[in-house]
C-alpha cells in the first residue's frame, strides 16, 4: 500500500475508535439521560436513599411520604411529585429554602451556587433546613435521581410486584402488600 493511502486508512481507523469512545461514554450516561439505567446503579441509588442520605427518615422507604422515623419532619411524597429531573437534583442539592428539606451539597450556601444564597442569607426564613444526615457527591445525587426516577416518581401507590422490583426480591417489607 502506498503511502497516502495508508494514511487514509489510519485515519479512517482512527476516526472510528474516537466514534467508539463516544458511543461508550454517552451509553454510559445513559442513566443521567432518564431511560433505564443499569441494575447495579440503581440498587446503589436506593443503599444511598435508604441509608447513607437517610431520605427515607422522612419520605418513608417508598417515597409516599410515610415518614420511617416519627421524629423527623413529614417530607414530601415523592411519589406524586411534579418535579422534572433538574428540580429533583437541584432540591437534593440545595434543600428548599424555608423548609425542613435538608441541603445535600457540602457547598450548598458557601458560594452562592444555591439560589444565590449564603449561610447569612439563610437566617431571614422563619423555617431552617436541618442539616443533612450526610452530605453527597453529585455522582450519588445522579445515582439517588435515577434510582427515584426509575422506581419512585409517579408509579403510583407501591403494591407487591413494584416492592419486589424496588427490593430486588420478596422481602420482609413486600409481605403484606398486595
Ligand atoms: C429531615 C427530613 C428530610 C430528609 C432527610 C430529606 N427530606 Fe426531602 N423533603 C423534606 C420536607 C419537609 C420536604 C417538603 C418541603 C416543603 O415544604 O416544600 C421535602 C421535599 C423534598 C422534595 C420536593 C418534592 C416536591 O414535589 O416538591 C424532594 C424531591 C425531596 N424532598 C427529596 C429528598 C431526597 C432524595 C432526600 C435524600 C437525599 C431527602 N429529600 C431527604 C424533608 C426531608
Amino acid at each position: 500500500m502506498s503511502g497516502p493511502q495508508a494514511m487514509t486508512k489510519a485515519l479512517a481507523a482512527g476516526a472510528a475508535a474516537l466514534l467508539m469512545t463516544f458511543a461508550a461514554a454517552s451509553a454510559a450516561r445513559v442513566g443521567a439521560q432518564g431511560t433505564t439505567p443499569d441494575p447495579s446503579d440503581l440498587a446503589e441509588g436506593r443503599r444511598l436513599y435508604e441509608q447513607k442520605a437517610n431520605c427515607q427518615a422522612c419520605h418513608g422507604w417508598s417515597g409516599d411520604g410515610h415518614k420511617t422515623d416519627n421524629q423527623m419532619p413529614d417530607g414530601a411524597n415523592l411519589r406524586e411529585t411534579k418535579l422534572p429531573r433538574a428540580g429533583l437534583v437541584m432540591t437534593i442539592k440545595c434543600g428548599r429554602l424555608n423548609s425542613q428539606m435538608p441541603a445535600f451539597d457540602k457547598f450548598a450556601y458557601s458560594d452562592g451556587r444555591c439560589y444565590g444564597k449564603t449561610q447569612a442569607d439563610l437566617k431571614s426564613y422563619p423555617t431552617r433546613m436541618p442539616d443533612p444526615p450526610a452530605t453527597l457527591q453529585q455522582r450519588e445525587i445522579d445515582l439517588i435521581v435515577d434510582f427515584l426516577m426509575a422506581r419512585v416518581v409517579g408509579k403510583g401507590p407501591m403494591d407487591h410486584a413494584k416492592c419486589v422490583e424496588f427490593w430486588g426480591e420478596d422481602t420482609e417489607v413486600c409481605k403484606d402488600l398486595k
